[in-house]
């Protein structure tokens, strides 16, 4: 499974890339928002910083404004991969994106149909938000099953991209249905890797060592 973090935060973005695990990152408008700046600047440090998709969203609303902004947003930089919202408009700026060779990641994909749709307009990746659904009573995990199973079923060249994963059981059930990627806040990317039993069981191996280390000299200055 690649692991993408959900950040448009560079300080973040620098300590995750330095653990070695991530592969990409995912921005939105809200992410870049809460970042200072110039959006356009940060995202080519991002990509600079992880070698990887990079997915910048574009933010008109109509299929030729989306094609706009997703060429633009290309031609910033080789990783950049372009979000479109998951709507009719989203669709037709996907199949046009996509067949200029520019890599779409379809965005608030909240059922399995708009993820078949959107890998038949040549959709690069899906984003099923699984967080935004749970939040709403309904299970997102079950959308992000459905779609693994339909583009197993007809071998799409389209990789399903976990999104809105708030904690790390989200990313185990993700990764247990076979989604290609899971894309995190950086907080969850740390809790992935937490065990307090790593903890104990670290404390006590130092504490171990140091003291056979002073009964060792004791010995020695008898
Ligand atoms: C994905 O690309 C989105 O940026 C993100 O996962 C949304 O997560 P949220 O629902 O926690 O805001």
């Amino acid at each position: 499974m690649k692991i993408f973090l959900d950040t448009a935060n560079l300080k973040e973005i620098r300590e995750g890339a330095a653990l070695g695990v991530v592969d990409g990152v995912t921005t939105n408008p809200s992410l870049l928002a809460k970042e200072s700046g110039d959006p356009e600047a940060l995202l080519l440090e991002i990509c600079q910083t992880v070698d990887g998709p990079i997915s910048a969203e574009v933010v008109a609303t109509d299929a030729e404004g989306m094609v706009r902004e997703g060429r633009h947003w290309a031609g910033l930089h080789e990783n950049i991969v372009v979000k479109c919202p998951c709507t009719a408009e989203g669709l037709k700026a996907t199949r046009t994106l996509s067949s200029e060779g520019h890599r779409v990641n379809m965005t608030l994909v909240f059922s399995p149909t708009q993820a078949l749709l959107s890998a038949k307009a040549g959709a690069s990746f899906v984003s099923p938000f699984v967080g935004r659904l749970d939040d709403i009573s309904t299970p997102g995990m079950e959308l992000v099953a459905d779609i693994v199973q339909i583009f197993d079923n007809y071998d799409f060249d389209c990789e399903v991209l976990a999104a809105s994963l708030r904690h790390p059981m989200h990313v185990v059930e993700a990764a247990k249905l076979g989604a290609h990627i899971g894309t995190m806040p950086y907080a969850v990317l740390l809790g992935l890797l937490k065990h307090p039993l790593t903890d104990l069981g670290l404390k006590r191996f130092l504490e171990d060592w140091e003291k056979a280390k002073k009964e060792l000299a004791a010995k020695a200055a008898h």
